[in-house]
């Protein structure tokens, strides 16, 4: 089944995923790690525009975690260096599409220009109502948490509503679709609190290799899932 036999009531709202597999992508061919980032990128662009064309409402990425200021400084570098870059090179094409930006995660981390940057990507993007593209960037689940229920502290009444208002995805639908490619089964400390009902896809593709194929590959699956929310199936 493919994902245009897929009725528009079946697709997902909000689709999130772990790009996973770039290392091994570039080890299998004799590359540095670097190239294998390098072609995430561009099955990263690639994938922004297929969920636009099929009229997902958000899509958040998890680019770069808070455990993955562990890795050599070099690959950190990089990384870094290739997020900035694509702000420079993507933005404008993103914004005529009308792609809104957002970034979750501790910008405080980041160098002054990088946070500069996705402050400024986000004020031009603010209006759009395309695809709203979530970027993930020194992000962990558990942070999300603590940072939510410093929050809700002073707040008089803390319900379920309350506490998600401080949550970095406050304002998008609850994601209906999580995504991990490179083969791994597990949820890396991501959006702990929003996944509660989300349905999981694991897939062995490697992120490079991950296209709209392999998209509409998930799509079709989802398509298939019998959302009960905790509760029981109709005519059980
Ligand atoms: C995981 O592969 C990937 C990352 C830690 C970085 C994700 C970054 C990109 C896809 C590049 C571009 C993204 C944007 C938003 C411009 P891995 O290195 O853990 O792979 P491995 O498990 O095979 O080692």
């Amino acid at each position: 089944m493919s994902a245009s036999q897929v009725s528009n009531a079946r697709l997902p709202r909000h689709v999130v995923v772990v790009m996973d597999g770039n290392g091994r992508w570039a080890k299998r061919r004799g590359m540095p790690r670097n190239l294998g980032h390098r072609q995430g990128q561009k099955a990263t662009r690639a994938i922004v525009e297929a969920c636009a064309q099929r009229g997902i409402e958000a899509l958040t990425l998890f680019a770069f975690s808070s455990e993955n200021w562990n890795r050599p400084p070099a690959e950190v570098g990089t990384l870094l260096a290739l997020f900035l870059e694509s702000l420079h090179t993507e933005l404008a094409e993103l914004h005529a599409q009308g792609v809104r930006l957002r970034f979750i995660g501790q910008r405080e981390a980041f160098a002054v220009e990088l946070v500069a940057q996705m402050h400024s990507a986000e004020q031009i993007t603010i209006a759009n109502r395309g695809l709203t593209l979530v970027i993930a960037l020194s992000y962990g689940g558990r942070w999300d948490l603590l940072q939510a229920a410093r929050a809700v502290a002073a707040e008089p009444v803390i319900d379920e509503a309350t506490f998600a208002r401080h949550l970095a995805l406050d304002g998008l639908p609850e994601p209906d679709l999580f995504i991990r490619t490179g083969g791994e089964q597990r949820l890396s400390n991501f959006l702990l609190w929003d996944l509660a009902y989300t349905e999981l896809y694991f897939t062995a593709t490697l992120w490079p290799d991950f296209d709209g194929a392999a998209l509409d590959g998930a799509l079709a699956w989802f398509g298939t899932r019998e959302r009960r929310f905790g509760q029981v199936a109709a005519g059980a």
